[in-house]
């Protein structure tokens, strides 16, 4: 049954070779979310046995690239959560707002429209000519959907009323333009954005930030790993920045959360 196909000893085995050839660590990844997805892969590309996918992963480059696409989720909408971005609007860029230059970081912005949706209510704010949006993702593949900026046009509808719920006020549809089955965002948006591979498990602060925004990423690490990354955005947060992570996910348990203190009702803190 496709269900046993792989063991947990063998999916141990899959991520050593993973982080010993192409320098990826998902060792610290919730195990039983990677070694479903790793049995799905297997399933789909209609592997015969364990060694030969072993091998391939190992060994074929072009194989490694589809395995990174396959284990990380990249699902993602434009206004995830509207009344996140209700709080984001109403709430913290107008604190942000008398700062003279905003800088953000979206860790882990899959395709983009998450950064896209921020460029839009910074915009409406009068404050994207003196923001810059940092996008990272530890794949490299979703960051070049990102930068082209064009988004199925079959989403359009759920991302329009997502903006509507969000305090959004415009008519979503001049933000982009329709072309054939995609909707190319304006490139107002993205000039301010600038997007990069970086990899949270391995790789360091980059920069200073007044918000970062990691939301639907840490679900998918244990929790030694979580607070790793915790670390890694107090370190990168100036003093009375934010940090917004998604919904399912928490600052409790974090050794220094009582140094962040919660923006009402939202998965947004305050660094105190
Ligand atoms: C489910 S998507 C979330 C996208 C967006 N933040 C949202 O909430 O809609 C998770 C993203 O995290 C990225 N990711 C997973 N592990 C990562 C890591 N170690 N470093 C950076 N990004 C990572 C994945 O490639 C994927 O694009």
């Amino acid at each position: 049954m496709i269900s046993d196909a792989i063991d947990n000893e063998q999916v141990e085995i899959l991520l050593n070779d993973v982080l010993e050839t192409h320098g990826y660590d998902f060792l610290e990844y919730s195990h039983a979310s990677i070694k479903r997805r790793i049995i799905r892969l297997y399933g789909l590309d209609n592997f015969v046995s364990f060694a030969e996918f072993r091998y391939t992963i190992k060994t074929d480059k072009q194989y490694f690239k589809r395995f990174l696409e396959e284990i990380t989720v990249n699902v993602t909408e434009m206004f995830r959560d509207p009344s996140f971005y209700k709080s984001l609007r109403n709430d913290v860029l107008p604190v942000l707002g008398t700062y003279p230059f905003i800088r953000i970081w979206v860790a882990g912005c899959s395709t983009g429209e998450e950064a896209y949706s921020l460029a839009i209510v910074l915009k409406e704010l009068n404050l994207l000519n003196k923001s810059l949006i940092y996008a990272t993702d530890i794949n490299p593949s979703v960051l070049e959907k990102a930068k082209k900026g064009m988004f199925p046009l079959n989403y359009l509808k759920q991302y329009s009323e997502n903006y509507l719920q969000s305090g959004g006020l415009k008519d979503f549809s001049t933000y982009y333009t329709a072309n054939y089955s995609l909707a190319k965002f304006d490139e107002s948006l993205n000039s301010k954005m600038i997007f990069s591979t970086h990899n949270l498990v391995s790789d360091h602060s980059f920069n200073e930030f007044q918000l970062i925004l990691c939301r639907n990423v840490l679900i998918y690490f244990d929790k030694d790993l979580q607070h790793k990354v915790f670390n890694l955005f107090d370190g990168s947060i100036e003093k009375l920045g934010y940090l917004a992570l998604g919904s399912k996910e928490s600052l409790e348990f974090w050794p220094k959360a009582k140094e962040y203190k919660r923006v009402k009702m939202e998965k947004i803190w305050r660094k105190l």
